[in-house]
């Protein structure tokens, strides 16, 4: 399967998510190359998302496979691989890079994952 990278997901598009600005939390509060998921809910609207930390910057994105749709943690806020510098998908294995979500391998090689907007600024993550 390959798929273009799908455009960026906007808190403002995500149903029960704070608006664009609102502090996620500090930099400090994440080691590097860690994940921390966060969950909306908008009645039964539901969609989980994951910031990942890479350095000074972090990335996230819909805690969603692009292979069969389910969520990539293997346990809370556990996406990495043994490696520690792929995403594994906890289902069928499928590895994505760190920085844009890109599937190396597994059955959706090719694919992106759905990346969201967060920005750094002065020590704090923002929903973008
Ligand atoms: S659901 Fe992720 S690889 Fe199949």
């Amino acid at each position: 399967m390959i798929e273009g990278r799908a455009s960026l997901l906007s808190f403002t598009d995500i149903p029960g998510a704070p608006p664009p600005g609102t502090a996620l939390g500090m930099l400090a509060e994440m080691a590097d190359n860690t994940s921390r998921s966060l969950e909306f809910r908008d009645g039964d609207k539901r969609l989980e998302i994951f910031l990942h930390r890479l350095g000074d910057d972090v990335v996230a994105f819909h805690n969603r496979c692009p292979h069969a749709g389910a969520p990539l943690d293997w346990q809370p806020n556990r996406f990495l691989d043994s490696t520690g510098t792929v995403f594994l998908c906890a289902v069928h294995g499928a590895r994505f890079r760190r920085h844009d979500g890109f599937c190396l391998s597994g059955p959706c090689a090719g694919a992106f994952l759905q990346p969201v907007g967060v920005k750094v600024a002065k020590g704090m993550i923002y929903a973008a």
